[in-house]
């Protein structure tokens, strides 16, 4: 329901992103339940996440808020960094805003010294596919069961790979 969304808000306002600091823990935490994962996140362990030095977190802001209406966050080990996690809250997505949010957070890893980005994506999470392979992350590999599902299932992971330098 995209066209419907964008029908009630028109004038979509300008997306910002910014560096997102402890403060934006719990934020964090609601986004990423709302990312539907089998493992939630808790705000302290967002928090400590976030404070640590290796993990850049990024936020995007629609424009109308002071909360981040999504997340993105990566932990860096030399040249190379891996996506943790990417949330856009639900009734904002297919807007745009996890692409803003995604050029940003690899610029700022490239602005770091980050050379190659790496994800995994679960098969058949068609938006997130889409987004990644907009950006240019090839497909690396497979892994079978990689994901513990709700119903008990295990569902496959596709790795990922963006050479930034
Ligand atoms: C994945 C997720 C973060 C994407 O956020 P989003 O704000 O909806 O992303 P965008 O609107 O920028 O991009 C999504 C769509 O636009 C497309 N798109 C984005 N920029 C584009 C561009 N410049 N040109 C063409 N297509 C583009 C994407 O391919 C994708 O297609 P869709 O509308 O069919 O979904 C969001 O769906 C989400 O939070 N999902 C739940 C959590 C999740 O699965 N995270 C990923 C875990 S690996």
């Amino acid at each position: 329901m995209a066209w419907l969304r964008k029908l009630l808000r028109p004038a979509s306002a300008p997306a910002r992103t910014m560096r997102l600091d402890s403060g934006h823990a719990r934020q964090v935490a609601i986004l990423h339940h709302q990312g539907g994962f089998a493992r939630g996140w808790e705000p302290a362990e967002c928090a400590a996440l976030i404070a640590d030095a290796a993990v850049v977190t990024d936020g995007v802001f629609s424009g109308r808020g002071g909360e981040p209406v999504g997340f993105v966050m990566s932990r860096k080990a030399a040249d190379e960094a891996e996506i943790l996690s990417i949330v856009v809250a639900p009734s904002h997505r297919s807007d745009g805003l996890g692409a803003v949010l995604l050029a940003a957070h690899l610029a700022r890893l490239a602005e770091e010294g980050v050379a190659h980005v790496f994800l995994e994506v679960e098969e058949g999470n068609e938006s997130a596919e889409r987004l990644y392979r907009h950006f240019d992350f090839r497909e690396v590999g497979r892994r079978k069961g990689y994901y513990p599902k709700a119903d008990g299932s295990r569902a496959t992971a596709i790795a990922m790979r963006l050479d930034l330098a």
